[in-house]
């Protein structure tokens, strides 16, 4: 029998929630989820901050909701004192997409039970797959979020802006991709159903108010859209030489370049996802002209560059570009960056292991 989703989890039996990746992203939307007198309890999997978070809870600077404390449900060092501790209703993943590093989905796996949802808020597409792969029966929910956060410093994270969520059931668009129909089976609804829960208490428990729930080929079209951003800005601004989003706009021959690679994905995501960008989604243009403004904001991919920490080369430019290719669609500009970066990066890797 289907039922509505309701503002709070089930009074008889307790939600339990845990968030894998306690940094900017993974502590803000888990202290908008954690709502003990609803009876849902939210839990994080840390890692450096461990220590922090474990004795003062997330100290959140927050430009939405003002300045406030997170104390979690329960704060755990490692997936396996997690998954020894109770059953998971969700588990959140909320790393930085690494695939080409580490094999996420690998690492949660003992905490996903036969009913447990795993719902991914991570950049990139293609990112699903891998959870698809490891865990055939379990609802999936893809997140695509639009916000501005940093962890200042080690258990202090601070949202600067926006809090867009889009959320939607991910069944099998592997599948879809291939130009095979949606089957709407049990899978799918069961990744719909928790799809629209999660973003339910989200809006109406933790006052977010433009959350998003999208069906399948929406939620990818959402995430390609946001790729047409990443992939240009991102890669760039550290393949010429390390400047910002508004400086890069302001020079006109990296502006001509942006505004080609946001116009190959543009033209190219309608025929990989059947389905063309809906009206309300800005323009390359559009998101060019508003970049002017940014001034001082760097890509994540410059500020992981400049310390040394991986880059999402993967998700933002390797699987866009086997995606459409496999869909007989060649993103020539996406493959240079791709090639050129992930050869910077092994370059740069090779050079600190010969010091
Ligand atoms: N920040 C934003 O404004 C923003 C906006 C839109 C989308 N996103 C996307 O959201 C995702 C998360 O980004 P973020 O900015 O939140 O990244 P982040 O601040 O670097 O947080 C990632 C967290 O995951 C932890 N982690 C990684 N591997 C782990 C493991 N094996 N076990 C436990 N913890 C682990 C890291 O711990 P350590 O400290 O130990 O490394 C870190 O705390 C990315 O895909 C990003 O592109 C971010």
């Amino acid at each position: 029998m289907h039922h509505a989703p309701k503002p709070g989890a089930d009074p008889e039996r307790p939600t339990h929630v845990v968030f894998v990746g306690a940094g900017a992203v993974g502590c803000f939307y888990a202290s908008r989820l954690h709502h003990p007198t609803h009876n849902i309890h939210t839990s994080l999997i840390a890692r450096s901050n461990y220590g922090v978070l474990v004795q003062d809870g997330v100290r959140l600077l927050t430009h939405t909701f003002g300045d406030y404390t997170f104390v979690p449900h329960a704060v755990y060092p490692n997936v396996p004192s997690a998954a020894s501790a109770q059953k998971w209703d969700y588990v959140v993943v909320t790393t930085k997409a690494l695939p080409d590093r580490s094999d996420d989905a690998a690492l949660i796996a003992p905490l996903v039970g036969p009913d447990t949802c795993i719902v991914l808020i991570q950049n990139g597409v293609g990112v699903e797959a891998p959870y698809r792969a490891r865990f055939p029966g379990n609802p999936i929910v893809s997140g695509v979020t639009v916000i501005s956060a940093e962890q200042v410093s080690p258990g202090t994270v601070r949202q600067n802006r926006w809090t867009r969520i889009h959320l939607g059931g991910y069944g099998n668009s592997a599948a879809l991709e291939a130009g095979a129909e949606r089957q709407d089976g049990e899978l799918e609804r069961k990744s719909d159903k928790r799809a629209e829960q999660i973003g339910d208490w989200w809006t109406r428990l933790g006052g977010i108010r433009d959350v998003e729930v999208a069906d399948e080929i929406g939620l990818q079209t959402v995430r390609w859209h946001k790729l047409c951003i990443n992939a240009a800005f991102n890669p760039s601004a550290v393949l010429c030489g390390g400047r910002g989003n508004a400086d890069m706009v302001r020079d006109p021959e990296l502006r001509a370049h942006l505004a080609a690679v946001m116009n190959e994905i543009w033209s190219a995501a309608p025929r990989i996802l059947g389905r063309p960008f809906p009206a309300d989604l800005a323009t390359p243009d559009k998101i060019l002209k508003s970049t002017e403004r940014n001034v001082g904001s760097k890509p994540s991919m410059l500020l992981d560059w400049e310390a040394g920490r991986p880059m999402e080369i993967e998700v933002i430019l390797g699987n866009p570009v086997r995606i459409a290719r496999a869909k007989g669609v060649e993103l020539p500009r996406m493959q240079s960056l791709y090639a050129l970066l992930k050869s910077a990066q092994a370059v740069r890797e090779q050079a600190k292991g010969k010091l």
